[in-house]
């Protein structure tokens, strides 16, 4: 191995001059010689070496600069390293051979291992994101060499170990983000010197001791996550030091003490949230001073006293959670202010005094709960003006009167319960009328009377120890688990154990006698009718509803969700079979051997409004379309506590696993892959036409489309469908997925149906090739390429298409290149695609290959006939 000696001196010199000195060498100094390898050279050979260019052209390294995901600068060094999929260790690259390297970005790449120590090579990177993978290990000392560093991110590993103190010489750092891992010991007090922090976020560690006061000096923060650690001191006042705050989240921690009153001065925050900790003492009135505030959530402390009136100066606030802690008094008449208040928890709490009339003035609220308080008087008519309210939950309180009949005018009410109060009067006929009434308790209360008929159409009543008298209606009978009526001993019927009413019994007995067997059919088809109706007006209310908290599985309501729970034992990881972005995915069978993927929101994403909204806006847009290429959504979970979706399973995963599996890929035949791109483009067409008013998906990927076991195609991931808020700002929030993006998104904010059109463009060119085509579409203008012909770049892992198939493919691959124009005017409607496609197919004059992709781009005006109008 004597010629490697020079070699490793030259990089020995080199490295420690990086060590020492703080400079790096440019290639082109003597220092490294044209008779030995240049320092190109032994990046092209590190980069080799790694194997993890395994589809490159590996036999060329001076061609590495053109593999997928690595930017080279003029002189032809690397200076951005980004890849995706699955690299396995992460020594296998060894970073000492890239002086000029700017950013590295291997998230989700599944490497492992520990961070590697040569890491401290790179003097000039800004940019670092190592997050969602599997390293292990401490973080490496040599870190602090990294002099450069703006972005740092570790987030969703098994890092443990401290923060090394010395990070806090990396001192352009503005995000710091180690969420996820398992960190432990104090936060450094030399955090301080990070003075252009915005966003630091250490949740989901085992961090313990104070949050330190010097933590106030950051002042350019932004975002502050310190959630789901054991920080168990109190909050330092000096956290009213960050004027810039926007969200400040400390939940689940064991910070006790009181709510600081400086937390007053953050007045640019949205999101505040401290639940989940001991903190005692009582809400600061200077709570009132964070106008901007749009979350608030104190849940599950010992906070005590009263809620300040202050609060009806949070006028745009959405959430406020206050449940289980010890406060007192009554709820502020301010609350009415409120007027974007969506939900509004304050249940288990001590609350006594009156429910304000002036809770009719928050028309917006979805979700109102005041249970487990000892709230007095009679319920306000006024409740009856809360038109979007679907859960309403008034029980264990000292209530009294009767129950408003205006409480019939809520269209939106899904679940009503009031039991447990000294209610009297009767029970409202209304409340049968509202037609997505799926659950009904007024248990426990002094209600008289008789039970209404219109109830029988409720799914599940609890009407249980009341006074009510009279006849049973005719519907509830004693198999029917959900209507309880016992306890109410002036009830009679034949039916659920009470005495029979007092007419004629022999009448009745002949009369059953005589059309017995008849009445049986009419029953049992009754019956059978009966449930087909009640499927179909689920699926209608489902399909109308917007403001739903939880309607699962077929409505099943409680018990549905406890099967969820079962089936995947509270969400236990060995049923996890994907992590995303913000969500993991569960497979689940139910009891009824039906298999489910659920999705979930991570911890943090959960207590996060913007995700919240997002898996909001799936459910919305997903209920209100059907689409035989478009994933079902089968029912949804949105409350704080438990944020899931509920989907068809989709036995064969993605289309990116399957294509970057050889042996799957190989399955995927031509005239499979024609069909799921044809099933894409329909799904698209009809998202973009036949929806009003139109959906932009805007993250078509081969990640988000699923396949079942037939192969067959459904656009998945409606998360960012709507996601971009125009009156919003918030900046982390990337809608749609590098490489797939249209180009015009880099400079203009303006999402159009055409951002769909170029990324099914990109699919569909992946489809025909096998891989992603960035690096085939960054060449696409030279003229080599040009003279590149189309069996060419199809994948190679299939043989060549049959003259059937072949004629699809051109039509595909024209209308792909037609898709991926960077003029979004110049692309084809979705429309225009499908039509295409179901248009008779015209001939194509060559075989497939002697077709080049100049001709084939050529031919697209020819082709393409709905794009020449
Ligand atoms: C290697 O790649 C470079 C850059 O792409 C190219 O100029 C050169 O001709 C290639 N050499 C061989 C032997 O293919
Ligand atoms: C990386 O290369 C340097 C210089 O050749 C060497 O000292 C080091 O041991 C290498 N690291 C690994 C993990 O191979
Ligand atoms: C890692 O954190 C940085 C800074 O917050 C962010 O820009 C980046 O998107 C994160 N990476 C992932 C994969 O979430
Ligand atoms: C801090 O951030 C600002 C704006 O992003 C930038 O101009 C400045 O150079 C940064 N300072 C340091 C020390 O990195
Ligand atoms: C916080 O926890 C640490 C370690 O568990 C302990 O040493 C310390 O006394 C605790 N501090 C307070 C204020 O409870
Ligand atoms: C932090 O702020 C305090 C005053 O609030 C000041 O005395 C101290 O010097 C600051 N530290 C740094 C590193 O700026
Ligand atoms: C709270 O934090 C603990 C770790 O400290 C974690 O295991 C748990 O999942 C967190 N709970 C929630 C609801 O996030
Ligand atoms: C009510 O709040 C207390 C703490 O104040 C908590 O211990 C208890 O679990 C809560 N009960 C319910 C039903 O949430
Ligand atoms: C509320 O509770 C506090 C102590 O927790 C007590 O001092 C106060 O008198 C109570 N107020 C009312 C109105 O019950
Ligand atoms: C509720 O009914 C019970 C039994 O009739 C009675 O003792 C009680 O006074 C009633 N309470 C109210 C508040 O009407
Ligand atoms: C209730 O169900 C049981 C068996 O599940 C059946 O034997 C009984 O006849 C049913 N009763 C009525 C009233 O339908």
């Amino acid at each position: 191995m004597a010629p490697s000696l020079p070699i490793a001196m030259v990089l020995l010199a080199w490295s420690t001059s990086i060590l020492f000195c703080g400079t790096y060498l440019d290639p082109a100094t003597p220092f490294v010689r044209a008779s030995e390898p240049s320092a190109l050279q032994l990046e092209a050979k590190a980069l080799l070496k790694s194997g993890w260019w395994k589809s490159a052209n590996t036999n060329n390294v001076s061609s590495g600069c053109k593999w997928p995901g690595i930017t080279c600068n003029a002189g032809g060094s690397v200076t951005e390293i980004r890849v995706a999929y699955y690299l396995g260790e992460m020594s296998k690259l060894n970073l000492s051979f890239f002086p000029n390297l700017v950013r590295l970005d291997l998230h989700k790449a599944g490497l492992q291992g520990s961070i590697s120590v040569e890491i401290g090579t790179l003097s000039k990177l800004t940019y670092l994101d190592l997050s969602h993978n599997n390293l292990k290990g401490e973080l490496p000392l040599s870190l602090t060499n990294l002099a450069q560093l703006v972005v740092f991110n570790v987030s969703y590993n098994q890092i443990t170990g401290p923060i090394p103190a010395s990070l806090s010489l990396l001192i352009h750092l503005s995000h710091f983000v180690l969420y996820t891992n398992q960190i432990n010991g104090f936060i450094p007090l030399e955090i301080e010197k990070l003075s252009n922090l915005s966003i630091l976020d250490l949740g989901g560690n085992m961090l313990t001791g104070p949050i330190p006061s010097t933590l106030g000096n950051l002042t350019n923060l932004k975002y502050l996550y310190l959630d789901s650690n054991q920080i168990n001191d109190s909050i330092p006042p000096e956290i009213g030091n960050l004027k810039n705050l926007i969200y400040l989240l400390l939940t689940n921690n064991s910070l006790n003490g009181q709510i600081p009153s400086t937390i007053g001065h953050l007045t640019n925050l949205k999101g505040l949230n401290l639940d989940s900790n001991q903190i005692n003492g009582q809400i600061p009135s200077t709570i009132g001073h964070l106008t901007n505030l749009e979350y608030l959530s104190l849940y599950s402390n010992q906070i005590n006293g009263q809620i300040p009136s202050t609060i009806g100066h949070l006028t745009n606030l959405e959430d406020l959670f206050l449940y289980s802690n010890q406060i007192n008094g009554s709820i502020p008449r301010e609350i009415g202010n409120l007027k974007n208040l969506i939900y509004l928890d304050l249940s288990n709490n001590s609350l006594n005094g009156q429910i304000p009339s002036t809770i009719g003035h928050s028309t917006n609220l979805s979700y109102l709960s005041l249970s487990q308080n000892q709230i007095k008087g009679s319920i306000p008519i006024e409740i009856g003006n809360l038109k979007s309210l679907s859960f309403l939950n008034l029980a264990h309180n000292n209530l009294i009167g009767h129950i408003p009949t205006q409480i019939g005018n809520l269209h939106s009410l899904n679940s009503l319960n009031l039991s447990h109060n000294f209610i009297s009067g009767e029970p409202p006929v209304e409340l049968g009328t509202i037609d997505k009434l799926l659950f009904l308790d007024i248990s426990y209360n002094n209600l008289t009377g008789n039970v209404p008929n219109s109830y029988i159409s409720i799914k599940s009543v609890n009407l249980s120890y009341n006074y009510l008298t009279g006849p049973v209606p005719t519907g509830f009978d004693r198999n029917h688990t959900r209507h309880t009526l016992i306890g109410n001993k002036y009830l009679c019927g034949d039916t659920m154990g009470f005495p029979p009413c007092k007419n004629s019994i022999v009448t009745k007995v002949k009369i059953f006698v005589a059309i017995a067997i008849p009445l049986g059919f009419l029953v049992l088809g009754g019956f059978l009718m009966c449930r087909c109706m009640v499927k179909e007006t689920q699926f209608e209310s489902i399909e109308t509803k917007n403001g739903n908290l939880f309607s699962i599985w077929n409505y099943d309501g409680q018990i549905a969700y406890e099967d969820i729970i079962e089936a995947t034992e509270d969400f236990d990881l060995k049923y996890c079979i994907g992590t995303g972005g913000y969500g993991s995915v569960y497979k689940a069978k139910l009891p009824g051997g039906k298999v489910i993927a659920l999705k979930r929101l991570h911890r943090l994403e959960a207590e996060n409004p913007t995700f919240d909204m997002s898996f909001r806006n799936e459910v919305k847009v997903l209920t209100e379309i059907r689409h035989r290429n478009i994933i079902k959504l089968h029912g949804f979970c949105l409350h704080k506590r438990c944020m899931f979706l509920v989907y068809e399973y989709m036995e064969r995963g993605s289309l990116f696993c399957i294509l970057n599996s050889d042996v799957e890929a190989m399955e995927l035949d031509w005239s499979k892959r024609v069909n799921i791109i044809k099933g894409t483009a329909h799904a698209l067409s009809y998202l973009h036409h036949d929806c009003i008013p139109a959906i932009v998906h805007r993250d078509i990927t081969s990640n988000n489309i699923l396949l079942n076991n037939k192969l067959e195609a459904f656009v998945s991931d409606f998360g960012t469908a709507k996601l971009l808020d125009p009156d919003s700002s918030n900046q982390t929030l990337v809608a749609g997925t590098y490489g797939y993006i249209a180009p015009e998104l880099a400079y203009t904010m303006k999402v159009t149906e055409k951002c769909d059109v170029y990324s099914f463009g990109v699919v569909a060119l992946e489809i025909l090739m096998g891989i992603h085509p960035t690096e085939f579409m960054t060449s696409l203008s030279s003229t080599s390429s040009q003279n590149m012909m189309l069996h060419e770049i199809l994948d190679q892992r299939l043989p060549p298409p049959n003259h059937l198939v072949a004629q699809d493919i051109f039509l595909i691959a024209t209308i792909a290149f037609a898709c991926i124009h960077t003029k979004p005017k110049s692309r084809p409607t979705m429309q225009c695609v499908t039509q295409e496609f179901l248009s008779p197919m015209k001939s194509i004059a060559k075989p497939l290959h002697a077709v080049s992709l100049r001709q084939l781009r050529n031919q697209e005006m020819h082709m393409v006939a709905c794009m020449r109008e």
